[in-house]
């Protein structure tokens, strides 16, 4: 790990960066603010020659006042820059209005974590999802996931498919390197990867494992994707230990899944792998882990993404450090054979066989 070994600041960048966090709920909200309102676009639209505030406000229909203090923050945030008493756009207030992986972002900060976040200490201290309540009485949002109100459902599904979407065709290859007959999906969710994987080869079986609510969603897709015969449904609440999983599959893949989970219930769910894979099968995990990160701000995405897990998820399971998850791999009877990283835009696959 390359990164995180060294305080390089000065001071004054030190102190900066200290004003950027005790102000950062403001930064966002007013970033929000320009983005939804459409300042920032006409900003944007305005090109080189830039804006003036009195030609703003009128095409909006809003105060003076209401825009003036918003481009007045975007020019401490750095989305906005002023000359001659025009605004014109910077290359950050570009990235927030057009790039995909940060609107991903910024949605499900606002509409899943924002209103949660402010019991993160609470949820520190009692090991649970104190923030979860803010978007509905579950358990866990696993349970919530097919009823969650919008715009929290949307922008859940659209941050969870963004990262795995991007990686499944990498995936897919190393998956198929083996020739697998019949692969567990294990916290398969709407169906999305099985659909790849019987797309991706005429002849292999699926059978998906997830919450009810899930499957649900899982096998209306699959439904109507024609895949109904080669499709196999289990539904498991899998931390309950006594479920055990459906024995016969050469492969089980397991993606943006192991996450969910304290060390202990990954430990018992790949047990469990062990208890019902073939003796020769592997199993395949596909993790975001933060220290395995090309470049710091991909390890600092996941480790906020952590605390949804701590927040708002289940409060005790996170994006992990590959070297306390592995482990636990050890530990249930697994042997990695293979890590390979780079697998989309944050993803490590790690491929797994039985000691
Ligand atoms: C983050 S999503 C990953 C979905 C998919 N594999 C992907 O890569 O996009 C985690 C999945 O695990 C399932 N899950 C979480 N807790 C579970 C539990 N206790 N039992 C069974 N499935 C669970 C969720 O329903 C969800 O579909």
């Amino acid at each position: 790990m390359k990164f995180f070994k060294e305080d390089t600041k000065t001071a004054f960048e030190a102190i900066s960066q200290a004003q950027q966090i005790a102000f950062a709920p403001i930064v966002f909200q007013a970033t929000k603010a320009l983005r939804d309102l459409g300042i920032l676009k006409l900003v944007e639209d305005s090109g080189f020659e830039g804006v003036l505030l009195e030609d703003v406000f009128p095409k909006l229909n809003l105060s003076e006042y209401g825009v003036r203090v918003l481009l007045e923050a975007g020019l401490g945030i750095g989305l906005v820059i002023k000359n001659n008493n025009k605004y014109t756009i910077t290359k950050t207030g570009n990235f927030i209005l057009n790039d995909k992986m940060t609107r991903v972002n910024f949605d499900f900060t606002n509409d899943v974590c924002y209103e949660g976040m402010f019991t993160l200490t609470d949820s520190i201290k009692q090991g649970k999802p104190t923030g979860l309540k803010a978007l509905g009485n579950w358990p866990t949002v696993y349970e919530g996931l097919s009823t969650m109100k919008q715009p929290a459902q949307n922008s859940w599904f659209s941050f969870d498919h963004y990262y795995s979407d991007g990686s499944f065709d990498s995936a897919l290859k190393q998956l198929f390197k083996r020739k697998p007959k019949h692969i567990l999906d294990i916290g398969g969710n709407t169906g999305k990867f099985t659909m790849k994987c019987l797309q991706y080869d005429d002849e292999v079986k699926m059978t998906i494992l997830d919450l009810p609510q899930q499957l649900g969603m899982a096998k209306e897709n699959i439904d109507k994707a024609n895949f109904t015969d080669r499709v196999n449904y289990f539904p498991i609440n899998i931390l309950d230990e006594s479920h055990r999983f459906p024995k016969g599959a050469d492969a089980i893949w397991m993606s943006q899944f192991l996450d969910c989970f304290n060390e202990d219930e990954i430990v018992s769910i790949l047990k469990r792998c062990h208890e019902a894979l073939d003796e020769n099968g592997y199993v395949y995990i596909m993790e975001t882990f933060w220290d395995r990160q090309k470049f710091e701000p991909g390890a600092f995405s996941l480790q906020m993404t952590s605390l949804y897990f701590t927040n708002i998820a289940n409060g005790n399971s996170q994006m992990y450090d590959s070297n306390v998850f592995n482990k636990l791999i050890e530990k249930a009877g697994f042997t990695v054979i293979e890590q390979i990283d780079n697998i989309g835009i944050s993803h490590t696959v790690q491929v797994c066989k039985k000691k």
